[in-house]
């Protein structure tokens, strides 16, 4: 898989995906990811990718040219037809179903935005899903995109230690995830569920269905 970021900041990506299960996958050879800076795609002495928005109003707004060539030049470095990605607080809400879905392209392009927004024409004219984080307003598109490609990698095909430790996330089933326990058996008086320790694998797995649902009812209602 192909993975292209459309940004102004790309120096913000080389922590999240410098460690763990990102950078293996990437030094597998699972997913390349690169990066485009918008700006390069800027005009003039001051390379302006923003300007005050026309009918007057706080904040700036991102201008359609240093978007779209940045777009066509991610589009052009791969013969793969690419899924376009715009993140903003109003795309359709981001979920593992999506994530599972966009796990399947060969190539996704994401799109960054900064300031108060984008131009409208970038959301008309350049065919890309909107996609947003949940109802809150980050400061940029940034870390919507890594939780994107965090999302995405892991469920790659050999992106996890044990293949099946994506099938039981939370979501995975519609549900959330069963409560989990590791040693000590005994921890300051507070004791692992004996059925966990009864090694009967069917009373356990029913078991964590049952909590699963539970959790789900209690935790999260509108997912049932
Ligand atoms: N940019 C700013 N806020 C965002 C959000 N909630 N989701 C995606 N991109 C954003």
């Amino acid at each position: 898989m192909k993975i292209d970021v459309l940004t102004l900041f790309p120096e913000m990506f080389e922590s999240p995906l410098g460690h763990s299960i990102l950078k293996r996958a990437q030094d597998a050879g699972l997913v390349e990811i690169n990066f485009t800076n918008i700006r390069d795609f800027a005009e003039g002495q001051y390379r302006k990718v923003d300007d005050k928005p026309y009918g007057g109003g706080p904040g700036m707004v991102m201008m359609p040219g240093p978007v779209f060539d940045a777009v066509e030049h991610a589009k052009n470095k791969s013969s793969e037809p690419a899924r376009l990605i715009l993140l903003t607080p109003q795309g359709k809400k981001f979920d593992q179903k999506l994530a599972a879905e966009l796990s399947n392209e060969k190539h996704l392009i994401l799109i960054s935005g900064r300031y108060e927004g984008f131009d409208e024409r970038i959301r008309t004219s350049l065919g890309a899903e909107q996609v947003s984080m949940g109802d809150f307003v980050l400061s940029g598109g940034e870390l919507a995109a890594m939780v994107i490609i965090d999302c995405v990698v892991r469920l790659l095909p050999g992106a996890l230690g044990d293949e099946d430790s994506a099938a039981d996330d939370s979501f995975s089933d519609g549900l959330l995830e069963y409560p989990q326990y590791t040693r000590p058996e005994d921890f300051r008086g507070m004791k692992v569920p004996d059925i966990l320790l009864s090694g009967d694998h069917k009373k356990i797995a029913q078991w964590r269905k049952d909590q699963s649902i539970e959790r789900t009812k209690n935790n999260r209602p509108d997912l049932l």
